[in-house]
């Protein structure tokens, strides 16, 4: 775990009474602040609130806004609704994988990209769909795929070189 994210928990544990009933509320805090809940602070959390570290992750999985990864600088969502399944999505999410050299649900090393599969967002007409950042990409195929993951990486060069 990052010196900033203990900080974090500190922040967050001392913000909030040592009582089991306050769990929920720590944990969406905590990931507020950090996008993400590391495993490796759920001790700090069992011992706050006097329970066990494996409860907390049962109560943490058990509701799906949680996640135990953090989300890379790109968050890369393909969809797998029916519409998008239809149009080929297996295939986006294969290539995201397979150029990423990351599973879905997890986060390239670097924490550049992460990737992540949902239901259904609502715009259909445009399957297959992936959304970056909260952007659309629509009609997507396995060339786009190279194609947006080549634009993002020329947009950081860009932004380092700046930097210089
Ligand atoms: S199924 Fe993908 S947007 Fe509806």
């Amino acid at each position: 775990m990052l010196d900033e994210e203990d900080e974090v928990f500190k922040e967050v544990l001392s913000s909030f009474p040592a009582r089991r009933r306050y769990l929920i509320r720590i944990l969406q805090t905590v990931q507020h602040k950090l996008g993400y809940l590391p495993e490796e602070g759920m001790e700090k959390v069992a011992q706050h609130v006097g329970i066990s570290e494996a409860e907390i992750f049962g109560v943490a999985t058990f509701y799906n806004q949680f996640r135990f990864v953090p989300l890379g600088k790109y968050h890369i969502v393909v969809c797998m609704g029916t519409a998008c399944h239809t149009m080929g999505g297996q295939l986006i999410l294969d290539g995201f994988e397979r150029e990423l050299e990351v599973k879905v649900g997890g986060v390239t090393p670097d924490r550049q990209y992460s990737l992540e599969r949902v239901g259904c967002i609502g715009c259909c007409t445009k399957a297959p769909v992936v959304v970056i950042n909260g952007v659309i990409y629509p009609k997507m195929t396995p060339y786009k795929v190279t194609e947006v993951l080549a634009a993002l990486r020329d947009k950081d060069t860009e932004v380092s070189e700046e930097a210089q």
